[in-house]
């Protein structure tokens, strides 16, 4: 190891280091290098002032900005709360006839309506709404108590045979096993079944049977009435079961499936969203003839084949 002396070649200043004869030559270091070396020095100096920096016990230091990643988040769900809220207001207060013409509206509460459905009504109706025994498939176009925008949106406020909302949709189907004979179920039963293959409700004993004890409600052509519930008889679309057991039971029984009251317990705006959600399901019916025109939209905007007053009648078809 020798001392520090001038290079000979270079006529640079040497450090003193040598390795097996190799000298290292004290060369400065680059002028761009040592400019951007004190730059950062600055910049950190700036940024440990303004912004969160050093840690103390629990935090950091808040920085003279007092900017935070979590004031930062809270700031943006605040924006996305109160631009929900004013879409909520409006949703509330909306004509749920026009509703589908309002695009942001619309798509707004199917995407709010969905999450709804989810919580509160997939462990009847199933994640994907297609049903079970006993709970209404609500993907297809065949409704027990309507499927406009309104029907659906009723049916949710309110319920179906609960004793909580006095509004609720109520029908009671009698018990026929303490009003007609064994035979006699046992017959209608095969008739019920034989309905959907397209046999007249009328014919025969059995069709006597019918008119005489359920043409009241389901009619006279079996195909159900929505004011008080009654299923069409015809679809084959077995609310309560295809066999002839299930079937048999039914006529029995009298069956009378329940569902709670939502309008208090969501309010009217997820209410609203909800039946938007079901209604864009692929089922969901027009109210053909009923939607006021929109300004402008001319003499022939509220005509039945208006596309926009039947969005979803394309898709609708999922009968099985
Ligand atoms: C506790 C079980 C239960 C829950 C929860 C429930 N429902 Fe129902 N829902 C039923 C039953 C049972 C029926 C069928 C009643 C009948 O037989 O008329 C029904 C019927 C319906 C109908 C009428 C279908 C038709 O064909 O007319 C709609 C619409 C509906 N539900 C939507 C919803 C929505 C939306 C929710 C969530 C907010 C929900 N339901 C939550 C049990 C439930
Ligand atoms: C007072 C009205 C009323 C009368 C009368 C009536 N029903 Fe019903 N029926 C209903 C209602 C309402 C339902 C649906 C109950 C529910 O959704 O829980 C129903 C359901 C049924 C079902 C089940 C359908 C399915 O999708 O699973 C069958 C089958 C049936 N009725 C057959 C009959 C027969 C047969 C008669 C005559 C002997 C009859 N009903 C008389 C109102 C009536």
């Amino acid at each position: 190891m020798s001392g520090k002396r001038k290079d000979d070649v270079t006529g640079t200043e040497t450090t003193g280091h040598v390795w097996d004869g190799i000298e290292e030559l004290n060369n400065p270091l680059p002028r761009w290098w040592l400019w951007t070396f004190y730059a950062t020095v600055v910049f950190s100096l700036i940024y440990v002032v303004l912004y969160p920096a050093w840690p103390v016990v629990n935090r950091a230091t808040s920085g003279l900005l007092g900017w935070s990643t979590r004031g930062d988040v809270a700031a943006e769900i605040e924006a996305v709360d109160a631009s929900q809220a004013s879409l909520f207001a409006s949703l509330t207060e909306v004509d749920l006839r026009v509703l589908p013409r309002n695009e942001e509206l619309y798509g707004f509460a199917q995407q709010a309506g969905g999450a709804v459905f989810r919580n509160t009504c997939s462990q009847c109706h199933g994640s994907g709404a297609a049903g079970a025994l006993g709970y209404p498939n609500l993907l297809d176009d065949e409704w027990l108590w309507g499927g406009t925008l309104e029907d659906i949106a009723f049916t949710i406020r309110h319920g179906i045979r609960n004793d909580e909302d006095p509004d609720a949709r109520f029908s009671q189907m009698p018990a026929f096993g303490d009003i007609l004979e064994r035979d006699q179920i046992a017959l209608l039963t095969d008739h019920v079944l034989s309905l959907p293959g397209g046999a007249d409700p009328a014919a025969g004993e059995a069709g006597q049977l019918f008119l005489d004890n359920c043409a009241s409600c389901h009619g006279e052509n079996a195909q159900g009435d929505r004011t008080i519930g009654a299923p069409n008889l015809t679809d084959a679309i077995w609310l309560y079961g295809d066999t002839p057991e299930q079937v048999a039971s039914s006529i029995r029984r009298g069956p009378s499936g329940v569902m709670p009251p939502w309008g208090e317990r969501l309010g009217e705006a997820e209410v609203r969203a909800v039946a938007a959600y079901v209604h864009a399901l692929g089922g969901g019916e027009a109210q053909v003839g009923e939607a006021p025109v929109a300004e402008g939209a001319g003499a022939t905007g509220a005509e039945p084949s208006d596309p926009d007053e039947v969005p979803f009648a394309e898709e609708a078809g999922a009968t099985e």
